[in-house]
């Protein structure tokens, strides 16, 4: 295969990335976004493999590493992907990207170590170009973060393990940032070190220290605020591998990094501003702290009103216009496919229905919208939250299935830690049905005033059960 042909190749495998991220951009088109996705990884991977078999001189033992690592890794993935709750998607992201962290490291040592091996056109014995060393010390050093910093999500957002720095709460320490800024500056000066030096001490020592600041960045960042640590991290991967791409000459790991990391910084930035945060507020840690203290604090008994799932589906098949509002719990109790047929039920009835999606909806952007896919929910029944926060006032339910913080009007009380936080507004309806199982607070902490007003109803139990009786309860 000659050159021309790879660049070619290369070249369409890029085009498909783009057109896979305008694909998912929206649910109608997403299916079309994932072809085109893994079209272009399957242009991208065989390319690869005819191109390292062609610099290994058309020899087959350097192709059979990669069918192995494409075997292992390819059917490990497929398998997690598969057998995944959709609940712990960000876990599997925040494995996956570590992941890419490490490779980036692994190909940065042994392109240090063995550089003619490596970098294109060095012959045995040469020193590494100075422009390639930066991009080394840049690739390295960011893969590094990637890695132990993605470890660190995954404890805390899987939330099952005892060891202190996996847990939700932020660990904090006088001092703190102080020394984060010193070992930062420390890893700087040695990745110079190795650039002007080619000094190997120099290059491992600021390996190690990368290692450790990936673990103390994410260390003071509370639970609550991991979806959006996860996308920053999937931003670092796509630079960490840009970076080695610059050092190994190849255009594809320069674009596909390019356009994860582009596309992870414009996620962080989307869900800081639907929590109203500043990113940097977000890095500083801090608010799922404050989550977690709330959460655990003494609360005052309020009296509240509650009812059946039958009385429920009695004010949901009288109403003409009903709000489906999908939460976290919803995702927990898998209910989508109850609600849907809930749904259709009462559109059978002449009832209007439409579901309002926060952008923070679950635990991940997209969660909600790919949950009632699944569940064969019609695309035009499903509304962002800007379309359908104007509807509220006219419709006659809000049911809030799971929900909790993404519908707490104390997001427009200034002083409330969600204060600024944009809410869909189901107070605002004639009547709001929520379901939950108990009064416990949300993921914010925080109580919601929403549960106590006058026109509300809650109905306790978990959502599946508690949404299937309201479907046999409507007939
Ligand atoms: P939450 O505020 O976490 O509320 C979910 C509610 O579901 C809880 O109050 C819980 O109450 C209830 N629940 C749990 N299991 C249930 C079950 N089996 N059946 C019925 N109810 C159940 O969720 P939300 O309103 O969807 O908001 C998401 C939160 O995550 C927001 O605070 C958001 O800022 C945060 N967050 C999201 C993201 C992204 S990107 N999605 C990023 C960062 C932070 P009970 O325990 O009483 O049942």
């Amino acid at each position: 295969m000659s050159m021309n042909v790879v660049t070619l190749l290369y070249l369409v495998a890029s085009v498909c990335f783009i057109q896979a991220l305008k694909g998912l951009s929206h649910p109608t088109t997403s299916i079309r976004g994932n072809v085109f996705g893994m079209t272009g990884m399957a242009i991208a991977v065989v390319t690869t493999g005819a191109l390292i078999y062609k610099l290994a001189g058309g020899h087959l033992m350097g192709l059979g590493w990669v069918l192995l690592g494409l075997v292992a890794g390819g059917g490990y993935g497929a398998y997690r992907a598969k057998t995944v709750e959709m609940t712990k998607m960000p876990e599997l992201v925040a494995f996956f990207h570590s992941m890419i962290g490490l490779a980036a490291v692994f190909i940065a040592v042994a392109a240090v170590v063995e550089p003619a091996a490596m970098l294109e056109g060095l012959a045995k014995g040469a020193a590494i170009p100075t422009g390639n060393r930066l991009e080394l010390f840049l690739g390295a050093a960011i893969g590094a973060i990637t890695f132990s910093g993605s470890v660190i999500a995954f404890g805390k957002l899987s939330g099952t393990y005892k060891f202190r720095l996996f847990q939700g709460a932020p660990v904090q320490f006088a001092g703190q940032h102080m020394l984060n800024l010193v070992l930062g500056l420390a890893m700087i000066g040695l990745g110079l070190v190795f650039m002007f030096t080619e000094s190997w001490p120099a290059f491992f020592a600021m390996l190690a220290l990368a290692f450790v600041m990936g673990v103390l960045i994410i260390i003071p960042i509370g639970g609550a605020d991991m979806p959006v640590v996860v996308s920053m991290l999937n931003s670092y991967s796509g630079w960490a591998a840009a970076g080695i791409g610059f050092s190994l000459n190849n255009a594809m790991l320069i674009v596909a990094g390019s356009l994860v990391g582009s596309s992870g910084a414009i996620l962080s930035y989307i869900m800081c501003k639907a929590m109203n945060r500043s990113f940097f507020n977000v890095i500083l840690g801090g608010f799922g702290g404050e989550a977690v203290s709330a959460a655990g604090g003494a609360k005052e008994q309020r009296p509240v009103k509650s009812g059946s799932a039958d009385d429920a589906a009695y004010m949901l098949s009288n109403a003409e216009t009903v709000i489906i509002v999908p939460g976290y719990g919803l995702a927990v109790a898998r209910a989508q496919h109850a609600v849907n047929e809930l749904a259709e039920k009462l559109v059978h009835k002449g009832v209007t229905v439409k579901y309002a999606i926060h952008p923070v909806a679950g635990r991940m952007p997209g969660h909600m919208n790919v949950l009632l896919a699944e569940a064969e929910v019609p695309y035009d029944q499903v509304f962002e939250m800007e379309d359908i926060n104007g509807e509220f006032a006219q419709a006659d339910v809000a049911i809030i299935l799971g929900a909790n913080d993404v519908v707490n009007p104390a997001a427009l009380t200034k002083g409330s830690p969600i204060y600024g936080m944009p809410i869909l507004e189901a107070y605002k309806a004639k009547t709001v049905i929520v379901n939950k199982r108990s009064m416990a607070a949300g993921y914010a902490g925080l109580d919601n005033e929403l549960f106590y007003m006058d026109k509300t109803m809650m109905v306790f139990g978990d959502a599946k059960k508690v949404v299937e009786d309201m479907g046999k309860a409507i007939e």
